[in-house]
């Protein structure tokens, strides 16, 4: 277990977690490399022996540290922009293992990632072909491609994460597609290497996931009796990771499915997870200021905020909240809501805990390694936390915390 209560203190992997406060402060990421490395490993155990390729989707959670572990491990990337582009390349990352998503990618993007020896760039209009084409004539370069299809398949999850429907802003249409790769498979700058799809985050059961698959492979299908042979078929990620209840089905259980409706084709399989790789593997370490109790509400104001992790204010999303030091029994308990200290009333870490608090106490709000330090922000001019790593018994700073001159170093006052 990646995070576990030993002698009552919760500890990740063999490390204490008050003790990880004590050395680097709080609010402080902590992250678990061998729940990572287990995570990662069940992917590529459940792909066997099939050509495939697990593509580590980069938003999730980029932290250098994260991102040389997984390279080492053997993944490839999915990223979305130049700066996710560079954290590969920097972290020892493998471009010809990294696919570049998103529908709003500049020229600049495009003609680094070409000029870097991209895998694959995975287009969501054509408007982004005919960019892509004239980037790659412009460096004498093929520029190796795949549509984005919007399969019209409702992943059943939260509407802001919500990515394979007709209303949505991603991919090509489902009826557009096979015109558009033949106006690619045309074209002398580009390679149309592959095909994908991604229907949305946080999916619990494999029903929508499957057929995805089973509409783009009829579409593969149909390319293929036009002349046009791809060499992928990327099915995406969002594959669901418990919170707080969920069950999730297994990850043997969507790749299983995915390797039934893709037997017998040739082409290699690649799937880019994020959040089931990292989300459970990482915490979010702050210590309550102050106890504050209210006409309506209890709460506990931490030195977390929304800033830090974003999840509860936007999504309305849930959060385990332990404590670093497991309570006696006979403390007395209350119910709160975990709050921060920025001046929004959606800044909340949970609602309605029970919990046995005193300031100075240590909480870790679990499941938060994946969009949490990638989603944060310095509202309020508040410094970013630091990030750690954990391996058995050590603990080690991946990102110090930032510190406030830094935050406005980049700003200067007008002479006039
Ligand atoms: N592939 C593509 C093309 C994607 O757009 C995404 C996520 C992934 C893969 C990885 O999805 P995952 O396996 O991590 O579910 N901020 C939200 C999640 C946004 C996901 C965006 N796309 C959250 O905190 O729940």
């Amino acid at each position: 277990m990646a995070f576990e209560y030993r002698k009552g203190a919760l500890c990740a992997e063999q490390v204490p977690l008050e003790e990880i406060a004590r050395r680097f402060g709080t609010p402080c990421y902590v992250y678990s490399r061998s729940a990572i490395e287990k995570r990662y490993g069940e992917f590529s155990h459940a792909l066997g022996k099939r050509a495939a390729l697990i593509a580590y989707s980069v938003k999730a959670n980029s932290n250098l540290a994260v991102l040389a572990l997984l390279a080492k491990l053997g993944a490839g990337f999915d990223i979305v922009s130049g700066g996710e582009l560079a954290r590969v390349l920097a972290a020892g990352g493998d471009a010809r293992k990294t696919l570049f998503s998103g529908v709003g990618k500049t020229e600049d993007e495009i003609a680094r990632a070409l000029a870097a020896g991209i895998l694959c760039l995975n287009l969501e209009s054509e408007a982004e072909l005919q960019r892509v084409a004239q980037v790659a004539a412009r460096l004498g370069k093929r520029a190796p491609i795949a549509f984005r299809l919007n399969p019209d398949v409702d992943a059943k999850t939260h509407p802001y994460i919500s990515t394979g429907l007709k209303q949505n802003k991603f991919g090509v249409a489902y009826a557009d597609a096979e015109r558009l790769y033949r106006e690619a498979a045309r074209m002398a700058q580009v390679d149309v290497i592959g095909i994908g799809c991604h229907i949305g985050s946080l999916m619990t059961g494999t029903g929508p996931f499957i057929d995805a698959a089973v509409r783009i492979i009829a579409l593969t299908e149909r390319l293929q009796r036009s002349g046009i042979e791809l060499a992928h078929i990327d099915l995406g990620g969002g594959f669901g990771i418990r919170y707080r209840d969920e069950s999730p089905a297994p990850i043997r259980e969507f790749l299983d499915g995915a390797l039934g409706v893709l037997a017998g084709r040739k082409e290699k399989l690649i799937v880019d997870p994020g959040r089931a790789i990292v989300g459970n593997a990482g915490a979010l370490l702050t210590r309550v200021e102050y106890v504050k109790p209210g006409a309506e509400k209890n709460f506990l104001v931490v030195d977390a905020a929304m800033n830090d992790l974003l999840r509860p204010a936007l999504y309305g999303a849930w959060h385990e909240v332990l404590r670093a030091q497991q309570a006696n029994e006979s403390a007395a308990k209350t119910v709160y809501d975990v709050v921060g200290p920025v001046c929004e009333s959606a800044d909340f870490l949970a609602q309605d805990r029970t919990l046995a608090a005193r300031p100075g106490d240590l909480l870790a709000v679990m499941s938060a390694g994946a969009y949490a330090m990638v989603m944060s922000s310095n509202y309020n001019t508040r410094p970013r936390a630091a990030e750690v790593m954990v391996a058995g018994d050590r603990a080690q700073l991946v990102r110090r915390r930032e510190s406030v001159p830094e935050l406005f170093s980049g700003e200067s006052i007008p002479t006039w």
